[in-house]
């Protein structure tokens, strides 16, 4: 037997206990004749202590940092007391020890605080993964995991696994393809997710799904971005989108009361997305804290009259003016102004200044613009704002796009200033409404804004027939939004061939592509397809949130780097000729 207890496991009560323990050597301390040693294992981490006797032993052959060890002896109360760690109570006096493998010296400390910089730890992930500060990520991880499978399996959910080596899914991102050898020339792609799959799944009556999935998309990567990332998978058949949302909220509430022990009573916001893009900014606003965009002018439309027409160029001739009023910032310095002005002009921001109004404390206004507007103008401007004494108006002017794009992330950059995004505060709400179509101006066409299989609000249908309406028509699609991150999103499906193929057709589509590509789903829709709808939450980014952490790198035992390498592996890789050869690919 290797082990008796764990090594996070002992306490006072064993006290007096003969035991063995295995593990790894985290650190090696001298002191006179006695040698201490931290043992840690996946549970915790206890200290041994070596006496003379063993003493001579261990300077034949010396401890190193990670080595394998086996100890046995006897369990005492420790003089010294290490109320940090669960076992600090209690030591090992060791009898006996075997060395059970060596280790060479690890490239970084294996502690809470490492020394190791990302790219090295991610080359020794399986190093990394000892430290306390992953090995916790990954138990929440697991928690959630199963958190999430109780509840769906409460409610009647199975579990179906789908195909990977499969036809292109539209999910927005380009696809990772992989050559068939049997079918030279031609190619599986990997699913960005199992949306068809799932669909066809309601068609043959399996009315409740899900799945704990892969899905993989290449795409630019950012904090919260994956090539390969992990989705929790779902559709539900003869149901409307109210059905969906009170069903996935049940999902969130019994989780975060699961792993946070956190009670969510009341019932989730629930905000359309033109509300959001107009107060927010964006289409997941994080409503941890209530400050708002105020529109002062919209696409030439001046809703705050008082800006108008005072002869500042810069705000005659600008498309859109939105505004924020920062509690309690009245008395930045000039320096701090300066900040916030090169702030704004970085590439990311992309705008070209940033104008403020003090609202003093003592009724006063003073702004960086007053040479144009005078106090009473400033005062209309801020009760506009519906700002307060001790407040600080920031406006930005500009394009809608770019204007809006700002102000949002202006907004959280003084969210983040000020502390008002905690980690420990949890802000879900669902973003409804989305629109069916976006416009990609890159391009100039068309594109679904969830994906081609969702349907529009019935009643819009009839808009589909004129382009122009386009931008009109919405859609029984939905984001679940917590603390400003999209966790997942979802819609009510098309389950009608004609529909189906028409909006196929509105994106650009000939008949021929969309049968090529979408001929077994539409055909599935002629053989008694029910209504049905779903969502897809992302996994990493829900672990992330709960671990209060902004990157989900850490939440994935083995993730892939910014430029989607897996720098353990060292791949992608070049792969050999005779391979190359065997699937009919050949290079330049
Ligand atoms: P969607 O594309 O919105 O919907 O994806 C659902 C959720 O998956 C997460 N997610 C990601 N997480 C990490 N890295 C990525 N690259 C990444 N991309 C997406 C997000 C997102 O909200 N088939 C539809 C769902 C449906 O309609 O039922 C879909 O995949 O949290």
């Amino acid at each position: 037997m290797y082990r008796t207890h764990n090594c996070g496991e002992l306490r006072m009560a064993h006290a007096g206990n003969e035991v063995t323990l295995a593990g790894w050597v985290q650190t090696v301390r001298k002191f006179g004749s006695l040698t201490f040693v931290d043992l840690r294992d996946r549970y915790g981490i206890t200290q041994l202590v070596f006496d003379e006797q063993l003493n001579s032993r261990l300077s034949e052959k010396p401890l190193g940092r990670e080595f394998v060890i086996q100890a046995k002896g006897k369990v005492l109360e420790r003089s010294n007391k290490n109320s940090k760690i669960p076992t600090g109570d209690v030591e090992i006096s060791v009898s006996d020890f075997t060395i059970i493998n060596s280790a060479v010296t690890p490239p970084f400390t294996i502690e809470e605080e490492t020394d190791g910089g990302d790219e090295l730890r991610m080359k020794y992930r399986y190093l990394d993964l000892r430290r306390p500060t992953l090995k916790r990520n990954m138990e929440l991880r697991y928690k959630v995991n199963r958190s999430v499978r109780n509840y769906l399996d409460s409610q009647g959910f199975w579990d179906i696994e789908t195909p990977f080596l499969i036809r292109s899914t539209p999910e927005g991102a380009r696809d990772f393809v992989v050559p068939s050898r049997m079918n030279e020339g031609q190619f599986y792609a990997l699913p960005q997710s199992p949306q068809t799959f799932k669909q066809l799944l309601m068609v043959s009556g399996y009315d409740r799904y899900y799945q704990i999935v892969k899905c993989f998309r290449d795409e630019d990567l950012r904090a919260d971005r994956q090539p390969e990332f992990t989705q929790v998978d779902c559709e539900m058949s003869f149901v409307e989108q109210e059905d969906i949302l009170n069903t996935f909220e049940g999902l969130f509430k019994h989780v975060f009361k699961d792993i946070k022990g956190v009670e969510m009573n009341e019932a989730f916001p629930r905000m359309t997305y033109d509300d959001a893009m107009w107060h927010y900014g964006n289409d997941k606003p994080d409503i941890r804290f209530e400050v708002k965009i105020q529109n002062s002018k919209v696409n030439n439309e001046v809703y705050c009259a008082a800006l108008a027409g005072a002869g500042f160029k810069v705000f005659d001739e600008a498309e859109t003016i939105l505004m924020i009023a920062v509690p309690g910032c009245s008395e930045y310095t000039r320096k701090q102004l300066d900040e916030l002005t090169d702030w704004v002009k970085r590439p990311q921001i992309g705008m070209s200044g940033v104008v403020n109004i003090k609202c003093n404390a003592d009724g006063t206004y003073k702004s960086s613009v007053d040479k144009f507007y005078s106090e009473d103008k400033l005062k209309e401007i801020g009760s506009f704002c519906g700002a307060k004494a001790g407040d600080l108006i920031l406006i930005l002017a500009g394009a809608e796009t770019r204007t809006r794009k700002a102000a949002s992330e202006l907004r959280l950059y003084m969210g983040e200033r000020l502390g008002y995004r905690d980690h420990a505060v949890y802000k879900p709400l669902w973003v409804v409404d989305f629109p069916l179509f976006e416009l990609d101006e890159e391009n100039n066409r068309w594109v679904a804004k969830h994906h081609p299989f969702t349907s529009p609000k019935p009643e819009q249908i009839g808009l589909m027939d004129d382009m122009s309406k386009y931008g009109d028509i919405k859609a029984n699609a939905y984001d679940i939004v917590l603390n400003g991150t999209e966790i997942g999103g979802g819609s009510i499906r098309i389950f009608d061939r004609g529909l189906q193929e028409k909006m196929f057709a509105a994106l650009g589509m000939s008949k021929e592509e969309a049968q090529d590509k979408f001929g077994f789903l539409m055909g599935a829709f002629e053989y008694g397809a029910p209504p049905h709808g779903g969502i897809a939450f992302g996994l990493d980014r829900l672990c992330a949130l709960l671990g209060g952490q902004e990157s989900i790198r850490d939440f994935i035992a083995f993730p892939k780097n910014n430029s989607g390498r897996d720098v353990m592996l060292d791949a992608p890789s070049f792969i050999d000729d005779t391979q190359k050869k065997e699937l009919g690919l050949t290079y330049k």
